[in-house]
């Protein structure tokens, strides 16, 4: 059977969105080195266990500077995480994101403003509005956002699956251009920590200057990289769920006919995208010591990489996982992952993903597919996301 993942050239290792189970929840990959966990009850197992699955990965990567670990909250683990979390959701609370929705409703109708007949919806709305918002919360100039577009995009411009075994030069040169492109944006964000220690504002960057934790100011290099983590997990992940929703919704007509008759499903149908499509498709994890996880024994020391794009595909968890269905009624996916790092930015995507498909929704009656030009998705393994989504007005 042809599936949507084949008819779009979708990454084939992305097996699960072909409707090909796991052979097992839990596997070794020889080729690799690497564990995957694909089950839903035992990714969930992995993820509310952060003394034994530490998000410390870094350690098992040794190309990986650790001067880019410093406040990289995802990489940290009890009871710095904690504390790093703790202060930073201070500056991100559910007022701080609620107070956002006229912003992001007066960018979404600027930015639509400018399309006629045609739009690409990902450079012209699905990119542009999450990267403006979450530079407009930091403090950064959105004015920049081509060059984020430019370093970030080299950070996830390949598809090979990560290795842990021999690379291929192709793999080693794309390593050192993804670090290069690393080092350089937090070069521009230290800048921009310095420049609000001499001069705060009212922005994210100078409130994370300011704070302290345990008595103790954060160092710029430790601002910058939780900046970086928030500037591309603030972005990207959001575009591909703008994008991913629309491409759903035109490809289900029947599931399209009943948003359009009543909008107060819009926010199952992102819940919905986010587990047919889940962005973020794996999340990983190292082992601190020997662990039984779905009849399988893992070693300490070991990369494992938590799937939770297959395990949103798990039908023991859910009932005809590969039917898109936006009524889905209860929905437990887990697309912003689950436990103590459950994202920190879900409250905001949710509400980017609400505003723009609304005001797609009502400004664009026709909106479709360009059958003359297919969409085209993004070639890492771990990120399920349109690149590309050319559409009709
Ligand atoms: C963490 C997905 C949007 C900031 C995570 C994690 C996932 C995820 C799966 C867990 C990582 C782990 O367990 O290792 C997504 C998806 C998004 C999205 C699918 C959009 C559809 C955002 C936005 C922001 C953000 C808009 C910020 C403005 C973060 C941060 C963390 C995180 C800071 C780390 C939290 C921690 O380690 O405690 N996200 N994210 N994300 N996300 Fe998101």
């Amino acid at each position: 059977m042809t599936t949507l993942a084949d008819t779009w050239g979708i990454n084939e290792a992305q097996f699960w969105l072909r409707g090909v189970r796991p052979d097992h929840p839990v596997e070794h990959d020889e080729a690799t080195g690497i564990w995957n966990v694909y089950g839903y009850p035992e990714v969930l197992a992995a993820l509310s266990d952060p003394s034994t699955f530490s998000s410390n990965t870094q350690r098992l990567v040794p190309e990986t500077s650790p001067q880019f670990s410093e406040g990289n909250l995802v990489q940290m683990d009890p009871p710095e995480h904690n504390k790093l979390r703790k202060l930073v959701s201070h500056a991100f609370t559910p007022k701080v994101v609620a107070d956002l929705e006229p912003r992001i409703a007066e960018l979404t109708n600027e930015l639509l403003d400018a399309v006629h007949d045609r739009t690409e919806l990902v450079a012209d709305l699905a990119y542009p509005l999450p990267v403006i918002v979450i530079a407009e919360l930091l403090g950064v100039p959105s004015s920049d956002r081509g060059l984020f577009k430019k370093w970030v995009d080299a950070m996830f411009d390949s598809s090979n699956q990560f290795s842990l075994k021999e690379r291929s030069k192709e793999q080693e040169e794309y390593f050192a251009k993804a670090m290069e492109q690393v080092q350089q944006l937090t070069d521009y964000l230290v800048e921009h920590a310095r420049e609000r220690r001499r001069q705060p504002r009212e922005d994210l960057l100078s409130k994370l200057v300011l704070a302290e934790v345990d008595g103790a100011r954060l160092s710029d290099n430790e601002v910058a990289n939780f900046g970086m983590v928030l500037l591309i997990a603030g972005h990207i992940t959001t575009t591909m769920l703008l994008g991913n929703t629309v491409l759903c919704l035109d490809a289900h007509p029947e599931q399209y006919a009943k948003i359009r008759a009543d909008r107060s499903l819009v926010p199952s149908a992102i819940e919905e995208s986010l587990r047919f499509f889940s962005p973020f498709a794996a999340v990983s994890r190292s082992t601190t010591r020997d662990v039984e996880l779905g009849g399988r024994t893992i070693p300490a020391d070991q990369l494992v990489l938590c799937w939770v794009a297959a395990a949103n595909r798990d039908p023991r968890q859910f009932t005809d996982p590969d039917v898109f269905d936006i009524t889905r009624d209860p929905n437990p996916q887990i697309g912003f992952g689950r436990g103590i790092h459950f994202c920190l930015g879900a409250p905001l995507a949710r509400l980017e993903g609400r505003v723009a498909l609304n005001i797609l929704l009502e400004r664009f009656p026709n909106l479709r597919t360009d059958p003359a030009e297919a969409p085209e998705f993004l070639p890492s393994p771990a990120m399920t996301g349109v690149k590309r989504l050319p559409l009709l007005l």
